[in-house]
């Protein structure tokens, strides 16, 4: 969710009006997204390389996320929203570590989209975090190493989509496993002006891709296919 401080500086206001700009776009992508057909989303709030920037800016970014947790356990019970969080938690306060648990258990049951809010998230850290609960699993496959890393649901190891607002083009350590045979979508859109008529126009953009995890095109005849054909 790239681009709020930008927008929020073209426009003389300071960073943080742009994470507040942000969140109520966050709300609204989240509100769409089981419409749009998507199950599952993630969205990358705070990397932990973010811990990099000024302590007011990562406060403003706390407090929206408990202001989220908040909300969620007021309404996504009622939506079918199923929210956790993704990421360290032994850096955050303990106020927001008793939020995250609150929210999560609030809407285990939802089953109509899983929310993931990744925070004090690195996907680096995450895929060393898994090698370290390898133990005695001598040779892990793609599938054993994906649950050490993301858990039973195996719809989690694979991204489908992976959708970068404000310009820039690089993954800045997300889900770079799960990405291995995501379609990359980059927009130079700022975050805040991401719409559903945007995240619309990428699922649209996604359906005309051909994906083919390293195989041929489906309409690619067979060598016999050929033959037959004469
Ligand atoms: C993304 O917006 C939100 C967070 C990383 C918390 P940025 O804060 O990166 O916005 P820009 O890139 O400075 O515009
Ligand atoms: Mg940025």
């Amino acid at each position: 969710m790239d681009g709020n401080g930008r927008w929020a500086l073209a426009r003389g206001l300071p960073r943080v009006a742009g994470h507040q700009a942000g969140y109520e776009a966050m709300r609204r992508i989240v509100d769409a997204a089981p419409g749009l057909g998507i199950r599952y989303l993630t969205l990358y709030a705070f990397s932990s390389d973010n811990w990099k920037r000024p302590a007011e800016e990562v406060a403003t970014v706390m407090n929206l996320l408990e202001r989220y947790l908040r909300e969620a356990v007021e309404d996504y019970g009622i939506k079918g929203i199923r929210l956790s969080v993704i990421g360290r938690r032994d850096r955050l306060p303990l106020r927001l570590c008793a939020a995250i648990e609150a929210a999560e258990n609030a809407t285990a049951g939802g089953e109509r989209l899983h929310v993931r809010i990744a925070f004090d998230y690195s996907a680096r850290g995450e895929i060393l975090a898994a090698a370290a609960r390898l133990g005695g699993m001598r040779e892990p496959t793609v599938s054993s190493f994906a649950r050490l890393l993301v858990g039973a649901n195996p719809r989690l190891a694979e991204v489908d989509l992976l959708i970068r607002t404000g310009g820039e083009q690089r993954l800045s350590d997300f889900l770079l496993w799960e990405c291995a045979y995501a379609e990359l979508y980059f927009t130079p859109v700022m975050w805040p002006d991401f719409t559903p008529q945007e995240l619309a126009a990428a699922i649209e953009e996604f359906g005309r891709r051909e994906r083919r995890f390293g195989g041929l095109p489906v309409s690619t005849p067979s060598p016999n296919w050929v033959e037959v054909q004469g």
